[in-house]
């Protein structure tokens, strides 16, 4: 995968959005510092300067339906847990896609897709995971790499070993295994906890037991009953 380092741009998704015709399937686009960094919700990803990993893999062509596109999310999950494995931290995936490592937020992504019929034309997978910073004075929920490990990294290795990872698992987008690896990784997997039901404006208390092959949470809840959501249909009662 060829990279193209930015020093400041305003979003690496943004650029490669507004790229996106020029540039070959494969291509990374990484910055040391965004202005504008963007992140789930319409929510802005601050990251201090030069110290995080904020980058964007352009992937063309993927021959994944528009309907299978969670996948992509669940590969780059598993991708980001085994890179932070590598440095010997043990991350959980708290559904769909946000890496926490002892109840705190190491890594949020943002990927884009355009259509290409009921396909997935060109997809753009924003990944920000933090690495040296130490003090999050805006977020109370924040960790990263070095709080975990107690050292520095230099940014442009803990890249080439996550796109190594990352391009490696590409093929295994089709494969039943991959969510296996997703579903054992899911924070809270097979404990009780509370959620708020947002269709049903209600609170419960359930497990969860996995995901369905098209991506939705599966939780089993006191009463007995298996409910199923897509993204944004429930929220973690923390
Ligand atoms: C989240 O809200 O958890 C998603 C955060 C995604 C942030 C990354 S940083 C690189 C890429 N460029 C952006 O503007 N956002 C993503």
């Amino acid at each position: 995968m060829n990279t193209i380092w930015y020093e400041t741009i305003d979003s690496t998704n943004t650029e490669a959005l507004r790229r996106l015709d020029g540039i070959p399937s494969g291509t990374v686009l990484a910055a040391r510092s965004q202005t504008a960094g963007r992140g789930q919700r319409g929510n802005t990803w601050f990251t201090e300067p030069g110290k995080n990993l904020t980058f964007s893999v352009v992937l063309k062509d993927l021959g994944l339906k528009a309907s299978d596109s969670i996948r992509l999310n669940a590969l780059t999950s598993v991708a980001v847990v085994s890179l932070l494995e590598h440095y010997g931290v043990q991350p959980v995936i708290k559904w769909p896609n946000d890496i926490y490592v002892s109840g705190r937020k190491i890594c949020g992504m943002l990927i884009e897709n355009t259509l290409d019929g009921a396909m997935l034309g060109a997809s753009v997978v924003g990944i920000g995971i933090n690495i040296n910073q130490r003090e999050f004075p805006q977020l109370a929920n924040a960790t990263s790499l070095a709080l975990c490990t107690g050292k520095d990294e230099a940014l442009e290795e803990v890249l080439a070993v996550f796109l190594e990872i990352f391009e490696g698992m590409l093929s295994q987008l089709d494969s039943p295994e991959l969510w296996e690896r997703y579903a054992s990784r899911l924070y809270r997997l097979g404990k009780t906890a509370r959620y708020y039901d947002i269709l049903r404006e209600e609170e419960f208390e359930g497990v969860i037991q996995g995901v369905e092959p098209d991506g939705r949470l599966c939780i089993l809840d006191a009463g007995g009953e298996r409910r199923h959501y897509r993204f944004k249909e429930v929220s973690y009662i923390l």
